[in-house]
This record gives structure tokens, C-alpha cells and sequence, in this order.
């Protein structure tokens, strides 16, 4: 397998399971890329990643409605599965998992995976219950698959963390792989919520990255970051950004006491028009 040719669509997790054992009775080795679809190159590069490390390639795409709050965007999010089908002919995908929501809940939602003190912070903090959604359905996902690899973009940073907590935590046997943030050009990082953005928006939006690179800057040279990132607050909300939340964590855990760390992360969280932004930097400190 592995041609860019096709790859097979499968909705049912019986169906699923069913091509998986013929693989694995190939011999073969799974990789696994989870998705809501609306694919991008961020996407796509997250494929060909799980492709340079298993034989055969899974890309699920199903928006989970238990990770959007009740006012956020779960109705309009984009859902373009025919065209994410085309995307991933050029690509080695061999079977996309496109299940119902009563595929993947069958009897609702009764069982819960929340790691408390990774989901209420920074993101999980400004969207309460999120994280629980997204770790539910992602232990779902790798259950139904049971890849030897799944690929996470580095982009959704907290969310990376927070799945390879619960990975740890759950003994569950997969290996996590962290991917590259794919950007625009200007240094927008691609994400399918960039659809709801105007073209005047997306320029705007590219503030958000010089803005993490500028403060790496100022971490790196030691100057006093305090001041850059009350600068930096300021000049995103002057340029219309609503900001939820610019930060530096430790990179490793997200804890606040960056200060002694080997590495920081750079955490921006930000609305601009009706969109929900965030973008991320990490930073080597160890001098
Ligand atoms: P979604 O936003 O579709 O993202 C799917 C995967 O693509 C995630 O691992 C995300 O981090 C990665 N990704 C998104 N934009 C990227 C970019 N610009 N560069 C690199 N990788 C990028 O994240 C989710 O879906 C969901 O929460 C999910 C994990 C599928 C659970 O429902």
C-alpha cells in the first residue's frame, strides 16, 4: 500500500476493524492521524509524517461534538468530506474513518477521560470542558484503530500535552509523535478556523506569530520579558485581537515557573472577527 492512490472510506468501526486485521495480518504496521476534517496542509504534512514511520496510513475525520461548548462553533464548523477525500488522493492515506457521532457514541456519553489540572488551564480554562472532549474521543479513536503511531500537530500544543499525559497515564500502547506547526506564507498558522476569517483578517492574523517570535527574542537575550509581553498584549489588542490569554509556560509541563526550565513555550490564545486563533513558540533556554 502507500500509492497516492485513493484511499478507502470507511464509516463504521466494524468496517474499519475488519480492513485493519487484513492489514495486520499482512504484517503490516499502523499509523493513525486523527482530524475533524476541512483538511489543510497542516493536515496533509501530518500524514506524510505518519507515512515516513508506518506501512499503512489512517486519517480520521469526525467533529467531535463533545469538545465544543454550547456556544461555540460545532454547527458552522466546516465539514468539506469530499474534498478532503481529493486532498488525501495525492497523498498516503490508505483509509479515511468517517464515522456518525452515534458510531462514535453509541450509547452517548457516559464514560469520561479528564485530566484535571492539564484542562483547566490556558485553553481549558476559557473553554470549559474542552479538553475532556477531546481526550474522550481521542482515547475512543485509538481504541477503535490501535495504531502503532498517531501523529499530533505541535500547533494544538496544550491538547499534544494534555493526549500525551493521558497516554502515559492510560498505559495505553501507542507512541505519540509530536508534529511541526505548517504556516501561510505570512506566518499564519494554518488552521481550518482561518475560514472564518476575511483576506483583510488573515493579514491581521499574522501578528499573531511575529508577535511569539518577537518575545522569543527578548527570552533569549534575557531583556525583561514583563515588559515585552504587556507591549505585545497591547499592540494585539490595538490591532483588534481579543486576546484570552498571552503567556509563558514551561515547556514541558505548562506549569508557570518557566524561569528554571530547559525550554519555555510561548501560549497565545485569540478571537479576531469570528474567529478563535492560537499559535505557539517554543523556546531553548537552557544557556
Ligand atoms: P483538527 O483541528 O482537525 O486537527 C487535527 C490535527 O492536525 C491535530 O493534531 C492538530 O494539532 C493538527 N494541526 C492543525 N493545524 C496544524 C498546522 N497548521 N500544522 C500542523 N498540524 C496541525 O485537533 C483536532 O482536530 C481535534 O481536537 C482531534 C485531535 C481530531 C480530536 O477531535
Amino acid at each position: 500500500m502507500k500509492s497516492n492512490s485513493s484511499p478507502i472510506i470507511l464509516n463504521t468501526v466494524s468496517d474499519l476493524r475488519a480492513f485493519l486485521t487484513l492489514a495486520r495480518g499482512n504484517g503490516k504496521t499502523v499509523g493513525f492521524v486523527p482530524t475533524m476534517g476541512n483538511l489543510h496542509q497542516g493536515h496533509l504534512d501530518l500524514v506524510n509524517k505518519a507515512s515516513d514511520m508506518t506501512d499503512i496510513v489512517v486519517v480520521s475525520i469526525f467533529v467531535n461534538p463533545m469538545q465544543f461548548g454550547p456556544h461555540e462553533d460545532f454547527d458552522a464548523y466546516p465539514r468539506t468530506l469530499n474534498a478532503d477525500c481529493e486532498a488525501l488522493n495525492n497523498h498516503p492515506c490508505d483509509a479515511v474513518f468517517a464515522p456518525t457521532v452515534r458510531e462514535v457514541y453509541p450509547k452517548g456519553v457516559n464514560t469520561e477521560i479528564d485530566l484535571p489540572s492539564l484542562s483547566t488551564i490556558l485553553c481549558g480554562h476559557h473553554r470549559p470542558g474542552h479538553f475532556k472532549g477531546v481526550a474522550t474521543v481521542v482515547t475512543k479513536l485509538l481504541n477503535i484503530v490501535q495504531p502503532d503511531v498517531a501523529v499530533f500537530g505541535n500547533k494544538d500544543y496544550q491538547q499534544l500535552q494534555v493526549i500525551q499525559t493521558m497516554v502515559a497515564d492510560l498505559l495505553i500502547p501507542v507512541t505519540i509523535v509530536g508534529a511541526d506547526t505548517t504556516r501561510e506564507p505570512n506566518g499564519l498558522a494554518m488552521s481550518s478556523r482561518n475560514a472564518y476569517l476575511s483576506a483583510e483578517e488573515k493579514e491581521t492574523a499574522a501578528m499573531l506569530y511575529a508577535t511569539l517570535k518577537r518575545i522569543g527574542d527578548a527570552l533569549r537575550s534575557d531583556s525583561r520579558v514583563s515588559t515585552t509581553l504587556k507591549q505585545e498584549k497591547e499592540r494585539l489588542t490595538a490591532a483588534g485581537f481579543v486576546l484570552d490569554y498571552l503567556e509563558i509556560r514551561d515547556a514541558q509541563d505548562l506549569s508557570k515557573s518557566y524561569v528554571e526550565a530547559d525550554s519555555a513555550v510561548i501560549l497565545v490564545a485569540a478571537k479576531l472577527g469570528r474567529a478563535r486563533l492560537i499559535d505557539n513558540l517554543v523556546i531553548e533556554l537552557k544557556r
